[in-house]
């Protein structure tokens, strides 16, 4: 696949996976991209993931026909894009490996070898000529490893973002990039939102035509949606107004109030997504609690405190700095409800998190007590 004239695809499609990294289901399997830029230099750009050596070796060998790649340049050491990094080290005995010094360390703990004599260390805003295309490198810590880079090729005005701008799927599916791309941004990289954002002021002053990601679609056209949406997540700033409803229930009485509550709110023309944590994707959940400019948290009183389900999941969204939040709290509880408090105390742990005024307490079902504390819950949800 032609990107521009000199640069071409040589990614690949894992269609098998089932899920990324052991933990985010995939529907779409997962791409792993790799280019090629050919001009009196021949660049190629990241590897691909370990099982696919052979298949990426020859969209390589197929791009450049005859001639020898001289060198291979690595922006991130994750093995999703570096495990084949010996594969061509050995097939091409003459390439140089680019990277940053981090990165060499790195390959050594991987794979036995730090390339001593074959390296090119490169930092902030080195260059690399390969004719009329020169690359210059701009390093992106913790987006998402210590090591990253990205590399700006002038000529064709080309971005190629390491992970940032990723998204989950493989590249021969027709699907919206904004629900993919910020399920594997919170996912994976929503921790690091400050270093995002100082990414993203870097690319700020480059001319970018094209964004090449290592995951998901060629991005071209309207960059400024792309960046503009990376920079409300990187910001913790919602971008749906809506309400996102995120539950457990055992025995059903807990999912009937956020039912009441969904439908009171569904009257009043809000945007609603709700998601039972027992039965859905955790990091669709999750996505959507950072998406969503108000949250509901809605679980049963467990040994005293809360159910697993619910401490997981609000320990995944601790872990991924949530925060600059409103949210919502119901609890349910036959004896000695304490859901409220319980998860008060986690969230303690995220900064600029405020809670609104009305929360609902139901003593094992809900009776006209708790529906006044839905029905004023849902009012205040639906002001502006
Ligand atoms: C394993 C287990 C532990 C529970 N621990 C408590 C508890 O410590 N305090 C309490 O008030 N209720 C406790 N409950 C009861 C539930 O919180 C209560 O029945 C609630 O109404 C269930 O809501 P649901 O219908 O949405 O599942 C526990 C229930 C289970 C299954
Ligand atoms: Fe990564
Ligand atoms: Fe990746």
């Amino acid at each position: 696949m032609e990107i521009t004239r000199d640069i071409k695809y040589i990614g690949v499609n894992d269609k098998e996976i089932d899920l990324f990294e052991e933990q985010y289901p995939l529907k779409y399997g997962m791409a792993y991209n790799s280019y090629v830029i050919i001009d009196d230099k021949i660049a190629v750009l990241d590897t691909v993931e370990s099982k696919f050596s052979d298949e990426w070796l020859e969209n390589l060998k197929n791009a450049i026909g005859n001639r020898e790649p001289d060198y291979l340049i690595i922006h991130h050491m994750e093995p999703d894009h570096s495990a084949n990094i010996m594969d061509f080290a050995k097939k091409y005995e003459h390439a140089i490996i680019v990277s940053t010094e981090k990165s060499f360390s790195m390959m050594e703990q991987f794979f036995g070898d730090g390339f001593a004599k074959r390296r090119m260390i490169v930092a902030e805003n080195d260059t690399l000529p390969l004719g009329k295309h020169v690359l210059s490198f701009k390093i992106a810590p913790m987006v998402h490893w210590p090591e990253v880079m990205v590399t700006y090729d002038k000529y064709d005005k080309v971005l190629f973002s390491a992970d940032a701008f990723g998204k989950f799927g493989t590249n021969d599916i027709e699907d919206d990039w904004e629900h993919e791309a910020a399920r594997y941004y919170f996912g994976i990289i929503g921790k690091y939102g400050e270093q995002v954002n100082k990414l993203l002021d870097k690319i700020k002053s480059l001319d970018i035509n094209i964004i090449c990601s290592s995951h998901g679609m060629v991005l071209k056209g309207d960059l400024d949606n792309y960046i503009e949406h990376y920079r409300k997540w990187a910001s913790y700033e919602a971008d749906i107004d809506g309400v996102a409803i995120i539950y457990t229930s055992v025995y059903g009485n807990t999912k009937k109030a956020v039912k009441n509550l969904a439908e009171r709110l569904h009257l009043n023309d809000c945007t609603i997504i709700t998601h039972d944590l027992s039965r859905c994707d955790p990091h669709a959940a999750l996505t959507d609690a950072f998406r969503y400019k108000k949250t509901v948290l809605a679980t049963t009183t467990y040994n005293g405190e809360i159910f697993p389900k619910m401490r997981e999941f609000i320990n995944m969204l601790c872990e991924r700095n949530f925060k600059n939040r409103t949210l919502g709290l119901v609890e349910n509880g036959t004896w000695s409800p304490n859901a409220i408090k319980t998860m008060k105390k986690m969230l303690e742990r995220s900064s600029g998190i405020s809670y609104l005024e009305n929360c609902v307490s139901i003593k094992s079902a809900l009776n006209d007590e708790s529906e006044k504390q839905l029905k004023a819950l849902s009012d205040e949800l639906c002001k502006k």
